[in-house]
C-alpha cells in the first residue's frame, strides 16, 4: 500500500473523527459564549453617593451574561485588584463535569492572585434566572456580582407566554467599606455592620434623596442624580395591554426583600432555575440567593405610572424602599413620578406573610419527583455563638474556616493535613430546646466535610433555633452548590420524626436556595449525583464569614483531571493553563 493511500485515509479518519465529536454539538446548535473579563475597583455613585465598587470591566454590576441552554460559557477571569485575591461563583449553575469552575475559594479553586487570570469554562445546561457574584471573603458586599440568564435551547419554548423581558438584580449597598465591615464583625467586641444604607436594583438607588420624598415624612428633597447617570432608576417601559416577564434575583448581603408594582398582581412562573405552578400575588418575598420570573400584565390605566417597590423584611426596617417606575409608554415623558403613593410593604415582622408566599410554590407539572425514601438525614442545627468571646454562627455547634488549601485537590489527592478529617455531626442533642438561648453559648471551629455516598438520596433539615439573645431568632437563606433540592416542608420549632408524614412528595418545588423561618425547620432533599466538592451555607454574606455554612462531597474519585490552577496556589493562571482547560 502507497503511503499517499495512507494518509488520506487517516486524513479521512480525522474529518470523520472531528465530525462525531462536532456532530452533537451543531445538531443542537449549541454555542461557546467568550466572555473576557477584568475585576478592578473603581469608584462608583450606586446611590448617588461616591464610593469605592468592585467592578467589572468598568461596568457596575457587572456585563450580563446571556446564553441559551445547552451552550458553554468562557469567562477569561483577570484580577486587576492591586492586592487581594478573587473568585467569582455562577449561582445555580451545576457545574456537571466542571466542579472546579464552581467558583468558591477554599473549595473549588485557590484565588485568583493580583494579575493572574483563570479560565472558567462551563455549560449552562437548564434554561433560567441566575446570577454570578464574588465568593472570596466579603467580595459580593463590595459589589461583584452581575446577572447570567439562560434561554431555552433553540426550537424549545417556555410553558408560558410573554411579549417583553425586563431583568431586575436586587442587592443592597453599605457607605462603610467592606473592610472595616469585615473587621467589625470579627473584633470583640463584636461590631455589626448594621442595616443598608440603600437598596438597589440593577446596582441602582437613591441615598437620602428618595424619590418617593413627597411621600414620606421627611423634607422633601428632589433628586438631582449629583450630575451622575449611575444612580438613576431603570424605568420599565411597558405598551399597554401586554404580559412581560419580570426576571428577578437577590444578591444581597443581607436584606431579604418584598417586591410590589403599585395596582398590578404578579404570576409567579419561575424559581431559581425551574418552573413553578403559576400562581398570583399582590407582593412577592426574595430573600438573598433566590430568583423568580414572573409575570406582569399591563392591565392597568396606562394614562399613569406605578412604582416598582422593594421592602426590607424580617429585620426592622432601617432603609428606605428600594424603587423605580412602570411607565406605560404613551404617558408623556414629563411626569414620570406616579401620583399615588409607592406599595405599602407588609409589616417586616408578619411572618405569617411571608410563610403564605413560601407555600404557595410548588413544582410545575412535569417536574421530576423527589425519591420516595432517603438513604441518609443530616440534621443541622442553625446557632449563635461564642468561640473566646468571638461572635459566631455555628451549624451542630462547630463554625465553619475555610482552609487554605482547595477541598477539592485535597480530597481527591487525599492531602490528610488540608482539612480537619473528624466527621461533622449528623444531629445534635435530643434535649437541645431551639426556644431558648443554648445553656452553653460557646462553641468550635471546624472545617471536616460531610462525605456523601455517589448518586445517594440526602435529606437535610435545617433546624432553625434561639440566637444568642433571648427571643430573637433570624431568617436564614440556605444556597447549595452544585444541585438543585427538593423543598419538602417548612415548620415551626423542632422537626420530629412525626412531622415526615406531612412533607410533600408529590409536588415539592426544585430550588438551589431555601429559608428557614425564626424558631423553625426546613426539609430538603437532594441526589447526590454531581462529583464535586460543594457549599451549602446561608447566603447573607457576614453570617457565611462569621462561619454560617457547611462543605459536603461526593464522588471526587470520579471528577476529571483538574486544571492545575484550581489545584495549586500562585501559579500564574494563564501561562500555566493545563491542557484541559485550555479555550
Ligand atoms: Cu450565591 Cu455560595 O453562593
Ligand atoms: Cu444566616
Amino acid at each position: 500500500m502507497g503511503s499517499r493511500a495512507a494518509s488520506s485515509r487517516a486524513a479521512i479518519l480525522i474529518i470523520w473523527w472531528w465530525c462525531l465529536i462536532q456532530y452533537p454539538k451543531m445538531a443542537l446548535g449549541s454555542k461557546t459564549k467568550h466572555f473576557k473579563w477584568e475585576v478592578e475597583y473603581m469608584y462608583w455613585s450606586p446611590d448617588c453617593v461616591e464610593h469605592v465598587v468592585m467592578g467589572i470591566n468598568g461596568q457596575f454590576p457587572g456585563p450580563t451574561i446571556r446564553a441559551q441552554a445547552g451552550d458553554t460559557v468562557h469567562v477569561e477571569l483577570t484580577n486587576k485588584l492591586p492586592t487581594e485575591g478573587v473568585v467569582i461563583h455562577w449561582h445555580g449553575i451545576r457545574q456537571h463535569g466542571t466542579p472546579w469552575a464552581d467558583g468558591t475559594a477554599s473549595i473549588s479553586q485557590c484565588v485568583i492572585n493580583p494579575g493572574e487570570t483563570f479560565l472558567y469554562r462551563f455549560k449552562v445546561d437548564k434554561a433560567g434566572t441566575y446570577f454570578y457574584h464574588g465568593h472570596y471573603g466579603m467580595q459580593r458586599s463590595a459589589g461583584l456580582y452581575g446577572s447570567l440568564v439562560v434561554d431555552v435551547a433553540e426550537g424549545e419554548k417556555e410553558p408560558f407566554h410573554y411579549e417583553g423581558e425586563f431583568n431586575l438584580l436586587l442587592s443592597d449597598w453599605w457607605h462603610q467599606s467592606v473592610h472595616e465591615q469585615q473587621l467589625g464583625l470579627s473584633s470583640k467586641p463584636f461590631r455589626w455592620p448594621g442595616e443598608p444604607q440603600s437598596l438597589l436594583m440593577n446596582g441602582r438607588g437613591q441615598y437620602n434623596c428618595s424619590l418617593a420624598a413627597q411621600f414620606s415624612n421627611s423634607p422633601s428633597t428632589q433628586c438631582k442624580f449629583k450630575g451622575t447617570e449611575q444612580c438613576a432608576p431603570e424605568i420599565l417601559s411597558v405598551q399597554p395591554n401586554k404580559t412581560y416577564r419580570l426576571r428577578l434575583a437577590s444578591t444581597t448581603a443581607l436584606a431579604s426583600l418584598n417586591l410590589a408594582i403599585g395596582n398590578h398582581k404578579m404570576v409567579v412562573v419561575e424559581a431559581d432555575g425551574n418552573y413553578v405552578q403559576p400562581f398570583a400575588v399582590e407582593d412577592m418575598d426574595i430573600y438573598s440567593g433566590e430568583s423568580y420570573s414572573v409575570l406582569l400584565t399591563t392591565d392597568q390605566d396606562p394614562s399613569l405610572n406605578y412604582w416598582v417597590s422593594i421592602s426590607v423584611r424580617g429585620r426592622k426596617p432601617q432603609t428606605p424602599q428600594g424603587l423605580t417606575m412602570l411607565h406605560y409608554q404613551h404617558h408623556p415623558k414629563t411626569s414620570l413620578i406616579p401620583t399615588s403613593p409607592p406599595p405599602v410593604a407588609p409589616l417586616w415582622n408578619n411572618y405569617t406573610h411571608s410563610k403564605l408566599f413560601t407555600n404557595k410554590i410548588l413544582a410545575f407539572m412535569g417536574t421530576p419527583q423527589p425519591p420516595i425514601t432517603t438513604h441518609r438525614r443530616i440534621a443541622l442545627l442553625n446557632t449563635q455563638n461564642y468561640i473566646d468571646g468571638y461572635t459566631k454562627w455555628a451549624i451542630n455547634n462547630l463554625s465553619l474556616v475555610l482552609p487554605a488549601t482547595p477541598y477539592l485537590g485535597s480530597i481527591k489527592y487525599g492531602l490528610k493535613n488540608a482539612f480537619g478529617q473528624k466527621k461533622p455531626p449528623e444531629n445534635f442533642p435530643i434535649y437541645y430546646d431551639v426556644m431558648k438561648p443554648a445553656t452553653n453559648q460557646n462553641s468550635s471551629y471546624g472545617n471536616g466535610v460531610y462525605m456523601l455516598g455517589f448518586n445517594t438520596t440526602v435529606d437535610v433539615i435545617l433546624q432553625n433555633a434561639n440566637a444568642l439573645a433571648a427571643n430573637t431568632s433570624e431568617i436564614h437563606p440556605w444556597h447549595l452548590h452544585g444541585h438543585d433540592f427538593w423543598v419538602l416542608g417548612y415548620g415551626e420549632g423542632r422537626f420530629s420524626d412525626q412531622k415526615e408524614n406531612n412533607l410533600n412528595l408529590r409536588n415539592p418545588p426544585l430550588r438551589n436556595t431555601a429559608v428557614i423561618f425564626p424558631f423553625g425547620w426546613t426539609a430538603l432533599r437532594f441526589v447526590a449525583d454531581n462529583p464535586g466538592v460543594w457549599a451549602f451555607h446561608c447566603h447573607i454574606e457576614p453570617h457565611l464569614h462569621m462561619g454560617m455554612g457547611v462543605v459536603f462531597a461526593e464522588g471526587v474519585h470520579l471528577v476529571g483531571k483538574v486544571p492545575d490552577e484550581a489545584l495549586t496556589c500562585g501559579l500564574t493562571g494563564k501561562m500555566f493553563m493545563s491542557d484541559n482547560n485550555k479555550p
